[in-house]
């Protein structure tokens, strides 16, 4: 019923979280509206009815426990209702999923590029499927950038030197508007990019390096328009991990770190990702993307437990693009 009742005010739901944060949101515009009516028509009824009578005296009041007991329970349940209500909506919009598709995406002035497992990289467009979940795991190569999803209702900070990540479930099928939220200097306001949600056949025909037949706006006529999307895309040959492994041998990782679990000057990488690995500080630290990152450009900051600190620094000497790859091969060492 709340969904229904501001259609129109608010873009098309394309995600599982825009019809929850709806709900929430439209919740919230309907109790400011009863609440409202009930403040201000309280107050316009009492003006008339206890307006001022030659010689009717108002009765003195000095308090009432039961109302004061319940002017502060009231509130205080509806408030902790919403809070509960806003933080399992703001939970389910930050734990992606374990299985979810992941891409890469790079902001910088002023467009967005996408890297895919397969080795794709697009610009302007993310080709993502429907009813899956999508992870997007974001960095910017010169200021921070924010990605914003009004048909998905997410919107997340894109910032350099570090990754952050969104995921969705795209339930629409067509283009998603993407806009730039975070204002970047002269261009911010065309740093544009669409979200392609394709269908089982559509992905399919896409990750077969097949061309794809014309796929319109989310919410209008799927069997309109007639436009061509091949333009836009660069063909690679081999996936995002071997691209890794190949910067991986030209950086000189190899020196120090092996791929196949043999211990050398650094720790082996074999089975990194996603491990729990202590530092010689005794803190344990889960080897995600940040952790990964930030060990290539600031490897001073965290020695892992039983190595000398001898890495010199990759910072400015790896793009975002050569990272992403190389985090893709260190993630594909299990
Ligand atoms: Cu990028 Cu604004």
């Amino acid at each position: 019923m709340f969904n229904q009742a501001f259609a129109g005010t608010t873009p098309l739901q394309g995600s599982d979280i825009a019809v929850q944060w709806d709900s929430l949101y439209n919740f919230l515009v309907w109790l400011s509206i009863f609440f409202f009516v009930l403040v201000v028509g309280g107050m316009i009824y009492f003006v008339f009815a206890y307006r001022h009578h030659p010689g009717k005296k108002t009765q003195y009041i000095t308090g009432s426990h039961f109302l004061e007991a319940i002017w502060i329970a009231v509130p205080t349940l509806l408030l902790l209702g919403i809070f509960t209500w806003g933080y399992s909506v703001y939970h389910s919009m930050t734990q992606a999923p374990s299985d979810a598709y992941e891409i890469r995406a790079i902001g910088k002035q002023w467009l967005w590029t996408f890297q895919y497992d397969n080795g794709r990289t697009t610009v302007g467009e993310a080709y993502v499927p429907l009813n899956r979940p999508v992870k997007l795991i974001m960095t910017s190569e010169d200021v921070l950038h924010s990605f914003f999803i009004p048909n998905f209702r997410i919107k997340q900070d894109v910032v350099p030197g570090m990754y952050s990540s969104v995921w969705f479930t795209a339930t629409v099928p067509g283009k998603h508007q993407v806009f730039c939220a975070e204002y970047c200097g002269t261009s911010h306001s065309g740093m544009l990019a669409k979200i392609i949600a394709l269908n089982d056949e559509q992905w399919e025909a896409w990750n077969n390096h097949k061309k794809l037949g014309a796929i319109p706006e989310a919410g209008s006529d799927f069997s309109s328009s007639s436009s061509d999307l091949s333009a836009s895309r660069v063909v690679a040959q081999v996936s995002l991990a071997e691209q890794g492994r190949a910067v991986y041998e030209t950086k000189g990782c190899l020196a120090c770190h092996s791929v196949d679990g043999t211990q050398k000057v650094g720790p082996t990488h074999k089975g990194l990702f996603g491990s729990s690995v202590e530092m010689a500080d005794g803190k344990v630290l889960i080897a995600d993307e940040n952790y990964i990152r930030t060990h290539i450009e600031n490897p001073q900051k965290n020695t892992v437990k039983g190595f000398n600190p001898v890495m010199p620094t990759f910072k400015g000497l790896i793009n975002e693009t050569e990272m992403n790859a190389l985090i893709a091969y260190i993630k594909s060492l299990k």
